[in-house]
């Protein structure tokens, strides 16, 4: 039996098979608190396993610390949070959890997006606050999506989930990827590539769907939401450092841009405090796969890698590193 360690509870119904085979180890920052660095090497120090989230920050300190780590087996999609050069030079394998949050992340979106466009989150506080007296013609009107344009950055599985959302409600779709994908994808999807800026300029919703990296930090920047309509909207759920915070607060506070849906933020857990009082910005604390079905099969899936990789086995599923 290996020691896995779990760098906060996961759903259970996923580790039944890991449970079986190996001494799995919990660390709950709800009880125990926040895992820092420290905590995380603590943690790792004598565990052939890893499972840490998106909130971990794996760097090469907490790679190096144990000389028995085989596996980080990341629980989500998005691995930047881990040093996979230095996991890569420790020949430690990293594995992720695609597919299996695809349309949650995807629902997510859209439920941010429509919020955002039909002032969802005022009109339940106005309701609550015991405001609505009569009913206006012209209170929160919204903004209809039918013959909108919704500019997508990153037309990878959730970019086309999100895609294939925004053509039921009528929506035209353009995108923006390094490259252009596949042709016949992008005709079912009716989706036209077109240049970053050229996007910024046609959409009436932006919503990022590319990950995080040293060219995508502060993708939309002030000169971003110069170019965006004063009407459109953004919606992010990929990664907060993607768009500069301070850069946005402005453009919504001049009315450079109408609003905002986002799910995750550039100091996560810590919100830009111009981002809150905006009352056309919904905010969520990064629920972009939190569906019991997304969370419970991302639980599996890492629980399976870390199963092939203690076993030895020569190919372990959805390997990064
Ligand atoms: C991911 O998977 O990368 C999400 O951000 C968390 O589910």
């Amino acid at each position: 039996m290996s020691k896995v360690a779990l760098t906060r509870p996961l759903p259970e119904a996923g580790l039944a098979e890991l449970r079986a085979a190996h001494t799995v180890e919990i660390y709950d920052p709800a009880i125990d608190g926040d895992a820092d660095e420290d905590r995380l090497i603590t943690m790792a120090q004598d565990a052939e396993a890893l499972i840490p989230t998106v909130a971990d920050s794996i760097s090469e300190r907490v790679l190096a610390a144990s000389s028995h780590l085989r596996i980080v087996a990341q629980f989500g999609v998005g691995t930047d949070n881990i040093d996979l050069d230095a996991a890569r030079a420790h020949g430690i394998v990293v594995t992720n959890t695609p597919d299996v949050l695809t349309d949650a992340t995807a629902d997510f979106a859209f439920a941010l997006l429509l919020a955002a466009a039909r002032h969802l989150c005022a009109a339940d506080q106005f309701v609550r606050d015991g405001a609505f007296q009569r009913w206006e013609t012209t209170m929160m009107m919204g903004m209809e999506l039918r013959g909108k344009v919704l500019g997508i950055v990153g037309l990878g599985r959730i970019g086309r989930a999100m895609a294939r959302r925004a053509l039921g409600f009528g929506m035209r779709v353009m995108y923006h990827n390094r490259r252009p994908i596949n042709f016949t994808i992008a005709r079912r999807l009716s989706a036209q590539y077109v240049s970053l800026e050229e996007l910024l300029t046609q959409s009436d919703v932006v919503s990022l769907h590319c990950a995080l990296n040293d060219e995508s930090y502060h993708l939309l920047d002030a000169a971003a939401f110069d170019r965006m309509k004063p009407s459109a909207l953004l919606v992010n759920t990929a990664r907060g450092p993607l768009v500069d915070e301070k850069a946005l607060v402005r453009a919504l506070r001049e009315g450079q841009l109408a609003g905002a849906g986002l799910d995750v933020f550039e100091q996560e857990p810590a919100v830009h405090p111009g981002l809150l009082d905006h009352p056309r910005v919904v905010l969520a604390p990064h629920l972009g796969s939190a569906t019991v079905e997304a969370r419970t099969a991302m639980a599996r899936m890492a629980a399976e890698a870390v199963l092939a990789a203690l076993d030895g086995a020569k190919s372990i599923p959805h390997r990064v590193v």
